[in-house]
């Protein structure tokens, strides 16, 4: 194993949790890998605008440019294998990803939910429908949650949560910029780091005693 592991972040929208985890690169906070490529599957995603600015390397895999899913996750996978990737990190990817897929990377595909898994989660719970569904259900309480990624939707082993309160008055909107700001990019980028240095120390996976511990 290398002694810094090779991040790929794959994204499809505006790329907060990827500025996250730019911001944590820079500050030192995450140092036990790089993020070596962004792998988005829209052109119009923000997210490349922001991998750009901080010169990571970029590709754009068009879901309607395949020949169908088998296609997509092949060039996919090319573009992981050579760029030498460790760590897959899922940041508001949204497209869906077979089982083909997730048992090539067994723990090394992670993923950052809008919610406390198991609430709020799975089919059709994404982006924006994750906030009206907890506000719909009158929760106190949501937050977020880094998961890794295998073939049940957002069923992985959990590695790290935090939760926030919800607000009287809050709005789908205002409560998913809350839950960004005060959980997604705070445990986002904790829990990489202590993936990638698990990886790096040769444990490969997180270890019971690191789980749950508070991201800085
Ligand atoms: C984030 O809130 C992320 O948790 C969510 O999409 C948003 C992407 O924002 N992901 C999911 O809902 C996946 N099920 P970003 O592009 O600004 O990071």
């Amino acid at each position: 194993m290398r002694n810094i592991a090779n991040i790929a972040v794959l994204v499809s929208g505006g790329g907060t949790n990827l500025q996250a985890l730019i911001d944590a690169q820079n500050k030192g906070l995450l140092h036990s890998g790089k993020i070596e490529l962004v792998i988005s599957n829209r052109l119009d995603a923000y997210a490349l605008t922001r991998a750009t600015a901080a010169d990571i390397a970029t590709a754009v895999v068009p879901k309607a440019a395949c020949s169908g899913q088998e296609e997509f996750e092949t060039r996919i996978m090319r573009l992981l294998d050579d760029a030498q990737i460790d760590l897959i990190v899922l940041a508001g990817f949204m497209a869906i990803l077979s089982e083909r897929f997730t048992n090539a990377y067994p723990r090394r595909i992670i993923n950052v939910h809008p919610s406390l898994i198991p609430s709020f989660c799975g089919k059709g719970f994404y982006g924006l429908h994750v906030h009206e569904a907890a506000l719909a259900r009158g929760v106190k309480v949501t937050g977020a949650t880094v998961h890794f990624v295998n073939e049940i939707p957002d069923g992985g082993e959990i590695i790290m949560q935090k939760a926030v309160a919800v607000k009287k008055n809050d709005t789908p909107q205002s409560l998913q910029s809350r839950v960004m700001r005060l959980a997604e990019w705070k445990i986002l980028p904790a829990a990489v780091e202590q993936v990638c240095a698990a990886m790096v120390s040769g444990r490969g996976a997180v270890t019971a005693d690191q789980e749950g511990e508070e991201p800085k």
